[in-house]
């Protein structure tokens, strides 16, 4: 049975947001273009930010290097089932403090922006994107060398879905059930009409 993943609306949005969501059946095979990567990180790149601070920092391996190797490896156990069939992993980290040492108080919010205008991007050229905050931050960081203000947020796992790839059983059912939000009554906090 064909379940749809398309997000069941109140007003139809565009199709890009409508149908991005997040598989974890992958082409093991599937390899990204050069151009497709630089799109990617092109559409984060231009994402605003606080003060145009731009705190946004990728890593990117692709399947079939030691580095891809040495992230998966970094994943969480349940993670590593399936996202060894990415076809690149994008590290996204975020410089918390400026070169003055001056904190950045939005440098994660602007790092998740940059990571959303992404997986937009991914959608418009057929493209899967898993995040994955399910990883060591100790060993991404060591691996990385990366220094103690740029803080490892989260994996995308990034590739070509694969409807027919196998996965353990748990993991090909979640493939097959419909996504869900809650409801967008419940997320608006209600205004007092005298402030
Ligand atoms: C910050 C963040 C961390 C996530 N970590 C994981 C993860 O470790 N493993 C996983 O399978 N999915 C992970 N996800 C994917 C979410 O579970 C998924 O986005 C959510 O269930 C909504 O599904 P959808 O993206 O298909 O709409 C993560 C997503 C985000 C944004």
């Amino acid at each position: 049975m064909t379940v749809s993943k398309t997000a069941v609306t109140a007003v139809p949005l565009h199709p890009l947001l409508a149908g991005r969501w997040s598989p974890r059946g992958l082409d093991a095979a599937h390899e990204l273009t050069e151009e497709q990567l630089t799109a990617l990180l092109e559409a984060a790149r231009w994402a605003p930010s606080a003060n145009n601070t731009q705190p946004w920092r990728f890593a990117v391996a692709r399947r079939g290097t030691a580095a891809f190797a040495a992230v998966r490896d970094a994943l969480a156990p349940g993670n590593q089932l399936w996202a060894h069939a990415a076809s690149a992993f994008v590290v996204v980290a975020a410089e918390t403090t400026g070169p003055d040492g001056a904190p950045r108080p939005w440098a994660v919010y602007d790092a998740g922006q940059a990571v959303a205008h992404l997986t937009v991007q991914a959608e418009h050229e057929e493209l899967a994107v898993h995040q994955l905050g399910g990883f060591d931050r100790d060993r991404i960081a060591a691996l990385l060398d990366l220094p103690a203000a740029v803080v490892p947020l989260v994996v995308l796992a990034v590739g070509r879905r694969d409807a027919a790839a196998e996965l353990p059983e748990a993991l090909a059912a979640r493939e097959r059930t419909p996504r869900e939000r809650l409801p967008l009554d419940s997320l608006l906090i209600p205004v007092p009409e005298q402030a």
